[in-house]
């Protein structure tokens, strides 16, 4: 089965090469998918003859290609209101929270966990997100992030291990113990069930002898760094993160001169998560000055139950534009293209010939209304792999 998407108003391909500007835009468009990838994508009055078996008229709305948040926290048990509700009256966020989500996702069973996670992935495909990493690091014993790693990796193909999220309550005063256990029994019995290897590297988390201790062991263990960075002050994060070469460091709050400097040097994405600051209100990290000083910047969403308890790409996309003074080009590309290069993906992000068929239609005329009708559910319908998993279209 094959199917022609036709009567497009806007198609954002990220392909400059068969569209204008970065964002690939070709307008009065069609698409067709099949085998789980697009086949063709052009005018509409080049569609080729006799494509498609089935035929879907977009009446003149826009066709993106699906979200790809590339920061989740997604494996945990309960929920933090209060702490925002207190947040909301002037209390400051502090890594010390992840606690209380630690003890009640060690309480959870396998299948709450994976409801939970089951839940949330398809929270975010109802709001476009066709791909979404998700990390660890709310277990903190070697079983426990082993097991939310392997229910994890039921629902995605990016799974991280973040054993380095914060030290274990019962080591409180032995991190360098705690830290033992990650790079040894912990990353063991973990890196099977995981691509990636993260750290929080930050205050009241990890500094930034310990982030390379576990960095080392989870690259010679096979997995590919990313990182946590100068969310909550400037630390050296984001020069460790350029250090190892890892696929992107995230949140990047504070930075100096000399830390963008080294990032527009090396190859390390900037994964930007503003729905964090909204949620702890905090200052938004400056993206003009890494996107002017050449650094590539994605968009991600950071849904967890403390610092950023949102699934929504569109939200994010509305505060990078807003908040963060992203064009509204920029940060669509960050939400997708962005965040599939965060992944170290070249198959999803775009939608030229060959992309995997990930394709999400706005009930808007372009991409610019993500950020121009906040808060408004835009997305009605999604492809994923082809087939139409979401709509909610009559
Ligand atoms: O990305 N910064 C570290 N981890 C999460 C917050 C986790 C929590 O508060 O539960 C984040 O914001
Ligand atoms: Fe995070």
């Amino acid at each position: 089965m094959s199917v022609l998407i036709d009567g497009i108003g806007t198609l954002v391909t990220n392909d400059p090469e068969i569209g204008t500007g970065r964002l690939g835009i070709i307008e009065d468009a069609a698409l067709v998918l099949g085998d789980g990838v697009v086949q063709w994508a052009g005018r509409s009055r080049e569609v080729p003859q006799g494509a498609g078996t089935e035929r879907f008229d977009a009446a003149g709305r826009a066709v993106l290609p699906g979200f790809v948040d590339s920061h989740g926290h997604l494996a945990f048990a309960g929920e933090r209101g209060g702490e925002f509700a207190a947040r909301m009256s002037g209390c400051t966020y502090s890594a010390g929270g992840i606690r209380t989500t630690v003890a009640a996702t060690r309480s959870a069973t396998d299948a709450e966990l994976s409801a939970t996670i089951a839940r949330l992935t398809r929270e975010a495909l109802r709001s476009g997100t066709t791909t979404i990493e998700c990390k660890s690091g709310y277990g903190l014993t070697i079983e426990d992030e082993r097991r939310c790693l392997e229910l994890a990796a039921a629902h995605t193909d990016e799974v991280t291990f973040l054993g380095g999220h914060v030290v274990a309550p019962e080591y409180g005063d032995r991190p360098t113990a705690y830290v033992e256990l990650v790079c040894g029994a912990m990353l063991d019995a973990c890196a099977p069930h995981a691509r990636w290897i993260d750290v929080f590297c930050d205050r009241g988390a990890f500094d930034g002898d310990q982030t390379r201790e576990i960095l080392r062991a989870g690259v010679a263990a096979g997995l590919i760094p990313r990182l946590h960075a100068n969310q909550l002050e400037h630390g050296p994060g984001a020069q460790i993160a350029v250090e190892f070469g890892a696929a992107s460091a995230d949140h990047l709050t504070h930075l100096t001169g000399a830390d963008v400097d080294a990032l527009a040097a090396g190859k390390t994405v900037a994964t930007l998560l503003p729905a964090a600051e909204f949620s702890t209100r905090a200052t938004y990290p400056d993206a003009r000055r890494l996107i002017e000083a050449g650094v590539t910047v994605a968009l991600a969403a950071d849904c967890n139950p403390g610092s950023s308890y949102t699934t929504s790409m569109p939200f994010c996309i509305a505060l990078a534009v807003r908040d963060m003074r992203m064009t509204p080009e920029e940060a669509v590309w960050s939400a997708t293209a962005g965040g599939a290069r965060a992944l170290r993906r070249s198959d999803i992000g775009h939608l030229g010939a060959g992309a995997a068929a990930d394709v999400i239609l706005l009930d808007a005329p372009s991409h610019i209304h993500l950020s121009y009708r906040p808060g408004v559910p835009l997305v009605a319908a999604v492809w994923r792999r082809g087939e139409l998993v979401w709509s909610r279209l009559p």
